[in-house]
């Protein structure tokens, strides 16, 4: 497929082969770990804990991961009956640990309004951003806090009965991952259920080589943009924006009401108020200064 307002000499195709997928995702990582001297990928840090009770059942877990040495809360879940005695406050509370001790300065998360809004701020996260592009009164929540976190109780504070396991296998994983995603269908329904769709777009010049692309995947009647990128030898030729129009065009005729982005400030922050983006927050948390914005489109 051409797209009809592009710039002369490249086209834009909407089925990119696998191996085009991962080069578009290796250079957007070679960029960003060239921009960051290395450090995007500082701690590396990545971890799973679980939690057993005194029956041996798995009743709780979380999965963090890191980026540019903040720690990034994944999946945190905790089985209904044994909500509010303090066992996500201990899985939490290991995590950041253990992410301190690999060298993050912070931790963060994003959350759904049926999830922790409320819960993470008890932890000390800070919110910074609301995203509210979701249709049926759905917003999703970023937050944040520096590590180490003084606040924290200095001693382990568990309630008897609970093992905290710091090796999960994948079995024990699974039943985590399953009940987050229950609990995630039980509050928001039938668009939970539904997997959205991928939204993957190639630019290709006259040879058929792929000098750009874009990756994107569509949840809850929005579409989140995960990776853009433009070969250095074509930006500033509007490239950019025809990739973001046709992921948007697409998104659309799939019922999307609006976007959502995040741009680190060594990327092209410059770029997404120019194809109607507003910042509906900001991370200050990262190594060496950087920061994250945070990004809404919403279709008229
Ligand atoms: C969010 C969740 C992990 C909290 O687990 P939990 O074990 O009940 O949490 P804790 O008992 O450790 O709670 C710690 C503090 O937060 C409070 N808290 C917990 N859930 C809360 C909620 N939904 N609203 C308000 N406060 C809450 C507790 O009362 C406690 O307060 P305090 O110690 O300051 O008095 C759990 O409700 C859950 O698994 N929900 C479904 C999945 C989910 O939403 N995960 C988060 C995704 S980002």
């Amino acid at each position: 497929m051409t797209h009809d307002n592009l710039p002369d000499r490249l086209a834009i195709s909407d089925m990119p082969t696998e191996n085009e997928i991962a080069f578009i995702k290796a250079q957007l990582t070679a960029y960003n770990h060239q921009q960051t001297a290395g450090k995007i990928d500082f701690p590396g840090f990545e971890c799973e804990l679980a939690m057993r009770s005194a029956s041996g059942d798995i009743v709780g877990g979380i999965n963090v991961s890191s980026v540019l040495g903040v720690m990034f809360l994944e999946v945190l879940w905790v089985a209904g009956e044994y909500r509010k005695h303090g066992l996500a406050r201990r899985l939490v509370w290991v995590a950041e640990r253990l992410a301190e001790k690999a060298g993050c300065v912070g931790a963060g998360t994003w959350t759904f309004s049926f999830q922790g809004p409320e819960f993470y701020p008890r932890l000390g996260y800070e919110l910074i951003g609301i995203y509210d592009g979701y249709p049926f009164g759905i917003t999703e929540h970023v937050l944040m806090k520096a590590l180490p976190d003084e606040r924290r109780p200095a001693r382990d504070d568990m309630h008897d009965g609970f093992a905290l396991i710091e090796e999960p296998t994948q079995e024990d994983m699974k039943v985590v991952y399953d009940g987050f995603h229950q609990s995630c269908v039980a509050s928001a329904g039938d668009e939970m259920h539904n997997p959205g769709i991928h939204v993957q777009l190639v630019l290709k010049d006259a040879h058929g080589t792929a000098v750009g692309g874009l990756l994107a995947s569509t949840t809850i009647r929005i579409m989140a943009l995960e990776h853009l990128w433009v070969d250095a030898r074509y930006r500033g030729q509007g490239y950019g924006k025809a990739l973001v129009k046709e992921a948007e065009r697409i998104a659309q005729t799939k019922g999307c009401v609006a976007v959502q982005g995040t741009c680190f400030s060594f990327q092209s922050s410059g770029f997404f108020p120019e194809v109607g983006y507003e910042r509906f927050g900001i991370a200050n948390l990262y190594l060496d200064d950087f920061t994250e914005e945070y990004l809404i489109k919403r279709f008229k």
